[in-house]
């Protein structure tokens, strides 16, 4: 894994194997270049004068042995318009340029991009940007691969790099890059655990994945399907009938803040593979259905962060864990199962699977006294046709609790986007035998979803996150490989840290001004 640190200094002293400058709209170059030797100064202004690029956004460009300087690559990355670089632009560059540093098979590289002044930024939120890039960027889950790419020389240190070395720069930028690095290590743990497949990642290894994490703060409780039954979660129950695995209940406690101060409770869906159950689904890309526990993933993935950072929280994390699968045992359509709260479910559709396991994970953390409570599921089919794979869907019955997650997810860019939850969707979960059931008709499938798990809520405040669409991604993007992306993560950490006041970055922001 590569080792990301801060340094303070000029260009000209660097000794890595390359160096990344930015190069703005113009084929300006920043601030790091106003003090070059003078051969270097020159041989750069003749090349840009020459050059056929104009520093738009992602073009990437590396001069060898630039005279004056003691790198052997000087990799020149263009940001675009400087007014319109924002720090996810920030974070993909960065992404990018280590991977391409990576293929060159240059072993270390100081990278100078917070140096671009993106937009209505400060240092130390490019700092922070600039380090989650780098360490998501260089993402890989090679697992599987018996023959690793002997042409693969890891890139094995990154040296984040800013101009200013006073005590104080440095200990904000210290901070930053070490805030940075700890969310990115949180989303590529989750990442890692979705990428896992079926057979190796089962309701048991969730479990033992969720205890690894303990540690001076954080506790982990698993209960085996023994646990389970006298617990009386019986709509998780129902959906591991056709499994021949049994079934995790998964409790996490992330102790940062007063032991009475109210948790926020994470739920996570960590059906670790759907199949659909007796309503079958169709062949073409079942296969995906592996990453149906990425919600438990984000979970883990928060949890993880929150230790590294310090976060001064309480946490409950809360994670059901199943396969939905077919059998002679399995649940059917036409059942009707009691779920932990005492309602009554008519099950019309084996694969509706995923609000059956939350309700009794929701109902159950309901009963903890949490502050509040957010949930994340790959939860409908129909949230990737309303948006894709650029937001997550946000539900839930609090308006400043979804207004503090909107604003989380556009500050990270891990998006999610509100649906209404009318009071007259919840008609279409009414069931004339039994209280509710488990599918709502076919519009509004992502809301009725959620109207489906306000039932379990009782009076807290709730949010629901259906990462059904931003959860994996078969394309892969400068920031994430094919495959889990650890949606949500970043979102959730952000929107806690703004909650729990660790902001300590606004006095930066004022000194920023100045310099
Ligand atoms: N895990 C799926 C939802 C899903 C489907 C996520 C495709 C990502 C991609 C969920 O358990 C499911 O099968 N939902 C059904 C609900 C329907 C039967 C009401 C769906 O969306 O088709
Ligand atoms: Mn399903
Ligand atoms: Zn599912």
């Amino acid at each position: 894994m590569i080792d990301v640190t801060l340094r303070a200094g000029m260009l000209e002293k660097r000794r890595e194997d390359a160096v990344v400058i930015p190069l703005l709209a113009g084929r300006k170059l920043t601030a790091v270049c106003n003090h070059l030797p003078e051969e270097t100064a020159e041989f750069l202004k003749n090349f840009l004068r020459n050059f056929d690029s104009k520093g738009g956004f992602g073009d990437i460009h590396t001069l060898y042995q630039v005279p004056g300087l003691h790198c052997y690559r000087l990799v020149l990355v263009g940001t675009g318009e400087e007014k319109s670089l924002t720090l996810d632009g920030l974070r993909r560059l960065s992404a990018k340029v280590s991977r391409k540093l990576e293929k060159s098979g240059a072993r270390s590289a100081a990278c100078y991009l917070a140096d671009a002044e993106a937009r209505a930024t400060s240092l130390v939120d490019r700092i922070q940007a600039v380090s989650e890039g780098i360490t998501l960027g260089l993402y890989t889950f090679d697992h599987y691969k018996t023959k690793k790419n002997e042409q693969h020389r890891p890139l094995q240190r990154a040296f984040v790099m800013i101009l200013d070395r006073t005590r104080e720069t440095l200990a904000m930028c210290q901070q930053a890059l070490a805030r940075g690095v700890s969310i990115a290590e949180g989303v590529n743990f989750a990442r890692d655990l979705a990428n896992h497949p079926g057979n190796v990642c089962t309701p048991a290894y969730i479990a033992a994945q969720a205890l690894s994490l303990q540690d001076d703060h954080i506790s982990v409780e698993v209960m085996d399907k023994a646990a389970i039954e006298a617990a009386g979660f019986r709509a998780l129950l129902a959906v591991n009938q056709g499994s021949a695995k049994e079934p995790r209940f998964i409790v996490l406690r992330y102790n940062g803040a007063e032991d009475d101060s109210a948790p926020i409770a994470l739920v996570g869906k960590g059906l670790t593979f759907d199949a659909g159950g007796i309503s079958i689904k169709p062949g073409p890309k079942m296969d995906e259905m592996k990453y149906d526990m990425c919600g438990s993933a984000t979970v883990l993935g928060v949890f993880k962060a929150a230790s590294a950072l310090g976060l001064k929280a309480n946490l409950l994390g809360v994670i059901p864990s199943t396969e939905n699968l077919l059998g002679a045992a399995a649940f059917k359509p036409g059942d009707i199962i009691t779920a932990y709260n005492g309602t009554t479910i008519e099950v019309l559709n084996t694969d509706a699977e995923g609000r059956l396991i939350l309700a009794d994970a929701l109902a159950w953390a309901a009963e903890q006294n949490p502050a509040e409570i957010i949930d994340f599921a790959t939860l409908t089919g129909a949230c990737v046709v309303a948006l894709g794979s650029q937001a997550s869907g946000l539900m839930g019955n609090h308006k400043p609790l979804l207004k503090a997650l909107s604003a989380a997810g556009d500050r990270t860019h891990d998006r999610v986007w509100e649906l209404p939850m009318y009071e007259e969707y919840q008609k279409q979960i009414d069931s004339h035998i039994a209280d509710i059931r488990n599918i709502g008709g076919p519009g509004a499938g992502t809301i009725t979803a959620a109207c489906f798990l306000s039932r379990f809520i009782g009076e807290h405040h709730w949010a629901h996150v259906d990462i059904a669409g931003t959860a994996w991604n078969m394309q892969g993007d400068a920031l994430a490989a094919k495959g889990a992306t650890g949606a949500a993560v970043r979102l959730t950490l952000d929107y806690l840290m703004h909650r729990f006041a660790m902001d300590d970055r606004s006095e930066v922001d004022h000194e920023d001004a100045d310099s």
